[in-house]
């Protein structure tokens, strides 16, 4: 396949994103960038050393230049959470990072598809937006992605039944403001609620399912996995990667990505996740899924939460 991937900041999530790409049939040519060039240059090479294994693939430690006709720009530089620390105590001091690469980025690779990565990802994706002149359709915010991945993995285990069946969702924020609509949660069609009772028909014992405990295990296991071992780079990793597959395929796919609200459920100027179809040409639209009331007033608790912060930072 030909596509030109420039993944931006070569820390844990960058370099794995790379990684994955260069070993997967989805990339002829990989550009990381990153401001310590040693690191990156370390990165490429170990990365590159793999790569006889697979069909040919270039990647490449590069300046911005270097990111001239890519089809995708994956844009992860910022600093990453500590033990203990939120996505949003970054907001600043991601912003300023977001705000020097920007200008660089979009001036070499104008047409690209852009998917944010950075965090507080829908504060950074907010900002892109606002300060790129990349038209909004091509500015993706990996958003609640990993979150729907998690719980998907959480309503896995509790269910013993394959990911593949289960269709859930969290909306929101990327962060302790994000909420699962229940009322559109299916497993193979069937709501969580009635799939419970259904489960002595199916052999299985009747597990209550706790939703709030469940939305805590989406919500705490970023904090989890860094207190365990310092940073998360897997499971976002296979997120991006696969919001790269789906913008190089030929039909749409839908998922919660973050961005740009525009009277959808009554929000505006803020980027959050909700259900949008993804696919070559970036967002092709948000889907309107149905929400409860109490749900809408969920997505709009988290909608004012990311405007506070976006009101704090000097842009
Ligand atoms: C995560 O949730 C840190 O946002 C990253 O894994």
């Amino acid at each position: 396949m030909s596509c030109k991937v420039t993944i931006i900041g070569a820390g844990s999530v960058g370099s794995t994103i790379a990684y994955t790409l260069s070993g997967e049939d989805m990339a002829s040519e990989i550009v990381l960038i990153d401001i310590n060039k040693e690191k990156v240059e370390g990165e490429v090479m170990d990365i590159e050393q793999g790569t006889c294994f697979r069909d040919p693939v270039a990647i490449v430690a590069g300046e911005y230049e270097d990111a001239k006709d890519s089809d995708i720009v994956i844009i992860t530089s910022g600093i990453a959470r500590k033990p203990g620390q939120t996505r949003i105590e970054l907001t600043q001091t991601n912003v300023n990072i977001l705000k020097q690469i920007t200008p660089e980025i979009v001036k070499a690779a104008p047409k690209a598809l852009y998917i944010i990565v950075s965090n507080p990802v829908d504060v950074m994706t907010y900002v892109f937006t606002k300060i790129s002149g990349i038209p909004e359709n091509q500015i993706i915010g990996s958003g609640t992605v990993l979150d729907s991945a998690r719980l998907r993995c959480g309503l896995s285990e509790h269910f013993d039944v394959a990911q593949r069946n289960i269709h859930a969702y969290v909306f929101g924020e990327h962060g302790d403001t994000s909420f699962i609509p229940w009322s559109a949660a299916r497993i193979a069609g069937v709501n969580v609620d009635d799939f419970v009772a259904m489960m002595p028909h199916l052999g299985k014992d009747a597990k209550e399912l706790d939703k709030d405990a469940m939305l805590t295990y989406v919500q705490k296991s970023g904090g989890k996995i860094i207190a365990n071992k310092g940073a998360t780079f897997y499971a976002v990793t296979r997120g991006v990667c696969r919001l790269c597959s789906i913008l190089m395929s030929a039909s749409e796919s839908v998922t919660t990505v973050s961005s740009m609200m525009h009277g959808e459920y009554g929000i505006e100027d803020v980027c959050l996740s909700t259900l949008a179809l993804v696919g070559p040409n970036g967002i092709q639209g948000k889907i309107p899924m149905a929400l409860t009331e109490e749900e809408v007033g969920k997505l709009k608790a988290s909608a004012d939460a990311l405007k506070a912060v976006i009101a704090q930072i000097e842009l």
